[in-house]
C-alpha cells in the first residue's frame, strides 16, 4: 500500500484532501544533484542505461522537492532506438538521429521493438520502486506515436516539422505503416513498465500542436487510442501539447487524465472533459517570478480548476535554468492553498 496515493486517487476522479502535484521533467537539470551524477558519466545515454543511477535521479525530486510522484528517468527516444534507429544526445542541442526514415526501404530495415531490448528501463523501475518503499507512486511513460514518428523522420527537433507532415500527404500508407510499428512497440513497452512496477503511465505528444486538426485525429489520436485500449492495468494520462482543438475528441479516449498546456483554458476544459481528471497547467515561466507572483499565479490556477479532479503540474516540462527553490515554493503553495 502506498503511503501517499493522492495522485492515483485524483486520477481515478476521487476527491482528495488536497491537490496532488508533480512536475514534467522534474528529474533533470534543474537539480545540482542530478548534474553531479550526470557529469560523472560519459553522457545522458549512459545515465538512462544504468538502472541504479537512473533510479537515483528518479528519486531525487521526491526527496528534494517534495512532489507527490516520481517519474522514471529515461527518454521517449528509447523506442526508436529499440526499433533500430539509434539516437545521440548532443550537449546543449538535444537529440540527433544520424540516420532517418525516408523510404519504404528504411522502414523495412526497422522492427517492432522487442520489449526485452529495453530491460534497463524495467530494471530501473524495479530498483526505484524498492527504494521508494511505497512512499509515492511511480509514473512510467512513452512518447505518442506521432511525436516519435516526427523524430524518426526529421532526425531531431524542427521549427516546422515539414518533413514529417509532408509524408502524411505524400505517402499515407508509408506513414501508417511506421505509426503502426511505433504503436505496437509502445504497447509492449508500457505493459512491461507496468509489470515492473509503474503505478500509472503518461503518453507525451509533444509535437501534437504542429498538425492540422483533421490530421491530428487521423494520424495521432487514432494511434494513441489504440494504446489506451491496450493498456488496462493502470490509469493513463495523455498530454498533447498545443492540441487545444482536440480536447473534445480526447473525451472519447479510454484514459483517466488529460494534461493541459498553459495555453489551454481550465474552465473550458472542465466543460469539454467532465469525466476526466485534468493535469497542469501553470506556465513554466511563472517560476521565474518572485515568490509573491508564484503564489498569486498558483492561486489563480487552483481556482480555475475549482473542484474538478485535478493533478497540479506545469503546462510543459520545467525549464532547465529554473531555480529549484522556486520549484519548491510552487509545490509548497499547491500543498498550502489546496487543502480543503
Ligand atoms: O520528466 C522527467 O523528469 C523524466 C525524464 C524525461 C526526460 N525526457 C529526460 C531528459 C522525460 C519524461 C522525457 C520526455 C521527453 N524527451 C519528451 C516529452 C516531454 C516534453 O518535454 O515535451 C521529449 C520531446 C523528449 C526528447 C528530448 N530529450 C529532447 C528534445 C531533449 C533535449 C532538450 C532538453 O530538454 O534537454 C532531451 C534530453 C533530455 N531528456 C534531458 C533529460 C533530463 C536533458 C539532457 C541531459 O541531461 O543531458
Amino acid at each position: 500500500m502506498l503511503k501517499n496515493d493522492l495522485i492515483l486517487r485524483a486520477a481515478r476522479g476521487e476527491s482528495t484532501e488536497r491537490t496532488p502535484v508533480w512536475l514534467m521533467r522534474q528529474a533533470g537539470r534543474i537539480l545540482p544533484e542530478y548534474r553531479a551524477v550526470r557529469n560523472s558519466l560519459s553522457g545522458f545515454k549512459e545515465l538512462v542505461e544504468t538502472p541504479e543511477l537512473a533510479a537515483e535521479v528518479t528519486i531525487q525530486p521526491v526527496d528534494i522537492l517534495g512532489v507527490d510522484a516520481a517519474i522514471i528517468f529515461s527518454d521517449i527516444l528509447v523506442i526508436p532506438e529499440a526499433m533500430g534507429l539509434t539516437y545521440e544526445m548532443v550537449e546543449k542541442k538535444g537529440p540527433h538521429f544520424p540516420k532517418t526514415v525516408e523510404s519504404i526501404k528504411d522502414i523495412e530495415a526497422l522492427k517492432v521493438a522487442h520489449p526485452e531490448d529495453l530491460s534497463y528501463v524495467y530494471d530501473a523501475i524495479k530498483i526505484t520502486k524498492n527504494e521508494l518503499n511505497n512512499s509515492v507512486p511511480l509514473i512510467g511513460f512513452a512518447g505518442a506515436p506521432w511525436t516519435i514518428f516526427s523524430y524518426m523522420i526529421e532526425g531531431g527537433g524542427s521549427k516546422t516539422f515539414s518533413k514529417a507532415r509532408r509524408l502524411l500527404y505524400s505517402d499515407t500508407a508509408l506513414a501508417d505503416q511506421l505509426l503502426d510499428m511505433i504503436t505496437e512497440s509502445t504497447i509492449g513497452y508500457l505493459k512491461r513498465q507496468i509489470e515492473a512496477g509503474a503505478d500509472m503511465v503518461q503518453i507525451f505528444d509533444s509535437w501534437a500542436g504542429v498538425l492540422p486538426a483533421t490530421h491530428y485525429s487521423r494520424f495521432s489520436l487514432k494511434y494513441i487510442s489504440k494504446i489506451c485500449d491496450a493498456i488496462t492495468e493502470v490509469p493513463i494520462t495523455v498530454f498533447a501539447k498545443g492540441a487545444w482543438w482536440a480536447l473534445e475528441e480526447m473525451n472519447d479516449l479510454d484514459c483517466r487524465t488529460i494534461g493541459l498546456d498553459w495555453n489551454m483554458d481550465p474552465n473550458s476544459a472542465k466543460k469539454i472533459l467532465p469525466n476526466k481528471t485534468l493535469q497542469g497547467n501553470l506556465d513554466p515561466c511563472a517560476l521565474y517570478g518572485s515568490n509573491e507572483a508564484i503564489k498569486e499565479e498558483t492561486k489563480k490556477m487552483l481556482s480555475n480548476f475549482g473542484n474538478h479532479p485535478h493533478i497540479a503540474n506545469l503546462g510543459h516540462g520545467v525549464y532547465p535554468d529554473t531555480d529549484p527553490e522556486k520549484v519548491k515554493y510552487f509545490i509548497e503553495c499547491i500543498k498550502e492553498l489546496s487543502t480543503h
